[in-house]
């Protein structure tokens, strides 16, 4: 693949050539190698004809790319979503003589349209996979049964799978003490936000700020019958007892509030009970078939990698999934502006030599009380050549938003604006905006991602200015700004 292109994200993931949707089989290794599979389709820039491809990468951002891991086999086949695992006590059989053996868990869309679950394993770590000779280890003879994702309950010693009945608005949970043979659990039916359908659900613990509570969420992505149309991913905390999930109350959650962000996955095998690790699709079913980036060559790319716990950050609303940038600063190349004392006022920053045209930037405004939240921190970035501009911004305490309708590189009805999102102060004396800024695509995080926005946008030309800045904030409080370039995980 070549990565030169204007339009191509340096510090996300997009496949060399082709078409790309969901993120599938994630995992991390025993050696601390993250692997990521993919919906793909190698021969043509549109959906279908679809693969597993695969890439890896040890910090997220800087990715290698694979041989494709799974081929659809008779013709009219494809590999549709799923999910992997390490199996080190060889409960599958698979792997009489190593620890690192993988078992992954797609859809197989059969020529006749029937969708079951299959399984594949590969004995050298995640590259190269052999189907299992008694596919499809469930098959409900429905078109609609897909995107099974695994994990491990160690309270019943047993493995757990969850699917979607996409059209009946139900996710099943399944378990199995080898991988290989399933019994139906239960069923959550009918929650939340439904759109047309439910799909890629996943079930995962994730540790809750300040308790020991141990914590699930299923998060299912609906497709289409989003707010802002087409596909949104919603979550559900609650708790988990190796049969039964149960949600804390009947709220739906957003997770992301721009327009590109769905099918998002955890990562299996994320050590410790600190966070998770997610990456979800950054783009729409309603015009992902439509982005110019195919004069390129390409088609969509993930977000990046998120850290993701939950938290109260208002009574109001409970069980926030937080959702920040995993360890971008490792990716950080150069400061290109940083004012500790900016109180009201702006910095410039032109990026125009950059080389990866890729940003991190973070305001800050500390020392707030109830009476002082007063103020806005807004951003434009710009082309100097085109004029066109991407702007966002937030208002201390309230709404953060997003505009990229003045960017004019694609034109599509459902290739909406405007997003924004209400805030909810949590009384901390802080409110930060942050974002990663990536060519194509922009990542919105509030308070350290106790809200985010995802979205992609299209520049004629590349966006190479960008002006941050304070207005109305109190005397009595601090504002710190700073701007960085991005190191490119592909130049
Ligand atoms: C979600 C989805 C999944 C399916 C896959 C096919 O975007 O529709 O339900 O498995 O894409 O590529």
């Amino acid at each position: 693949g070549d990565y030169n292109g204007n339009l191509r994200p340096q510090v996300h993931y997009s496949p060399p050539t082709g078409f790309m949707n969901d993120p599938n089989g994630m995992f991390v290794d025993d050696t601390g190698l993250y692997h990521l599979y993919y919906q793909y389709n190698p021969t043509d820039t549109v959906a279908g004809n679809v693969h597993w491809g695969h890439a890896t990468s040890r910090d997220l951002y800087t990715w290698e790319n694979q041989r494709i891991a799974i081929f659809p086999g008779a013709p009219g086949e494809q590999i549709f979503s799923g999910s992997a695992v390490v199996d080190p006590n060889n409960t599958s059989g698979f792997f009489p003589n190593q620890t690192n053996g993988v078992v992954a868990f797609y859809t197989l869309l059969n020529p006749n349209g029937v969708q079951t679950q299959d399984v594949a394993y590969s004995t050298d770590g995640g590259y190269a996979f052999t189907k299992y000779s008694g596919n499809p280890v469930l098959d409900a003879n429905s078109t609609q049964f897909r995107d099974p994702k695994v994990i491990w309950h160690t309270e019943t010693g047993s493995w757990i799978m969850v699917t979607a009945f996409a059209q009946e608005y139900t996710i099943s949970i399944w378990t199995s003490p080898n991988l290989r043979e399933w019994t139906f659990a239960s069923n959550f039916s009918h929650h939340g936000l439904l759109g047309l359908q439910y799909e890629c659900p996943n079930l995962v613990q994730i540790p809750m700020n300040g308790s020991d509570d141990p914590m699930y969420i299923l998060y299912i992505s609906i497709n289409p019958g989003a707010p802002l149309g087409g596909s949104v991913g919603q979550y559900f905390p609650g708790h988990f007892n190796g049969t039964h999930f149960t949600p804390v109350d009947s709220a739906a959650r957003i997770a992301d509030f721009g327009k590109d962000n769905y099918a998002g996955q955890f990562f299996y095998g994320v050590p410790g009970t600190q966070h998770q690790i997610s990456i979800a699709w950054a783009s729409n079913w309603q015009y992902t078939n439509l982005v110019p980036t195919a004069s390129e060559g390409w088609r969509s790319a993930m977000s990046a990698p998120r850290r993701n716990y939950l938290a109260n950050v208002t009574d109001r609303i409970p069980y926030q999934l937080i959702s920040e940038p995993y360890e971008v600063q490792s990716m950080f190349s150069e400061e290109l502006a940083f004012n500790d004392s900016l109180a009201n006022g702006s910095v410039f920053v032109d990026y125009s030599v950059l080389q990866s045209g890729a940003l991190y930037f973070e305001a800050n405004v500390t020392g707030l009380t109830e009476t002082s939240l007063t103020g806005t921190l807004n951003f434009t970035l710009s082309s100097v050549i085109s004029g066109e501009v991407l702007r966002g911004g937030t208002t201390i305490g309230g709404d953060t938003w997003l505009d990229r309708g003045k960017t004019s590189g694609f034109d599509n009805v459902y290739f909406t604006d405007k997003f924004s999102v209400t805030g909810l102060y949590d009384g901390a004396g802080e409110w930060r905006i942050s974002g990663i800024i990536d060519r194509t695509i922009i990542e919105l995080f509030v308070n350290g991602g106790e809200q985010s926005a995802t979205s992609i946008f299209f520049p004629s030309s590349p966006l190479d200015t960008m002006i941050l800045r304070a207005g109305g904030i109190d005397g009595s409080a601090t504002v710190s700004v700073g701007v960085w370039g991005l190191r490119s995980g592909w130049l």
